[in-house]
């Protein structure tokens, strides 16, 4: 029994592979995964807004000067780089939504998507 801790680890090592892989493959066969492909701004961007931003940063509760609750106001944010510095907690920009918990990572990586695309009115 010379071998029997690199066999336990060899058996452990499979059985992790097997199990990743296999979650894995539910994972891409899940509805519910994180799609951030192609990201719009009305269908996939907006609604994550309207949750969580809108209570401080409409047109009647311009919080800072920030406008969150029309295109152009967002086009602005994600121009000069406020929007994503923001919910990425990035040092030296208030963390948004402030006072309140991150934004999950798929509604950050859907954001960054849309922004990465030119933050287009789609
Ligand atoms: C509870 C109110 C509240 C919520 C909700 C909120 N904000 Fe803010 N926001 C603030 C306040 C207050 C400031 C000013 C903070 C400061 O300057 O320290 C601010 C500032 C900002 C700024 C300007 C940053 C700068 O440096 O000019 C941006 C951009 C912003 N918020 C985006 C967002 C986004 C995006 C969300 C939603 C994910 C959000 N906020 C949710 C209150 C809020």
């Amino acid at each position: 029994m010379k071998h029997a801790g690199a066999t336990i680890v060899i058996v452990a090592a499979i059985f992790w592979l097997s199990c990743s892989k296999s979650n894995e493959t539910e994972f891409n066969n899940n509805n519910n995964q994180c799609d951030t492909v192609n990201m719009k701004y009305a269908v996939n961007v907006q609604p994550i807004l309207q949750s969580n931003c809108y209570s401080c940063h409409s047109t009647a509760i311009a919080t800072h000067g920030v406008i969150l609750d029309t295109y152009s106001g967002v086009k602005q944010q994600a121009d000069n780089g406020n929007l994503l510095n923001v919910i990425n907690h990035a040092p030296g920009y208030p963390a948004m939504p402030y006072g309140l918990p991150k934004l999950s990572e798929c509604n950050i990586n859907i954001i960054t998507d849309w922004v990465r695309r030119g933050a287009p009115n789609n």
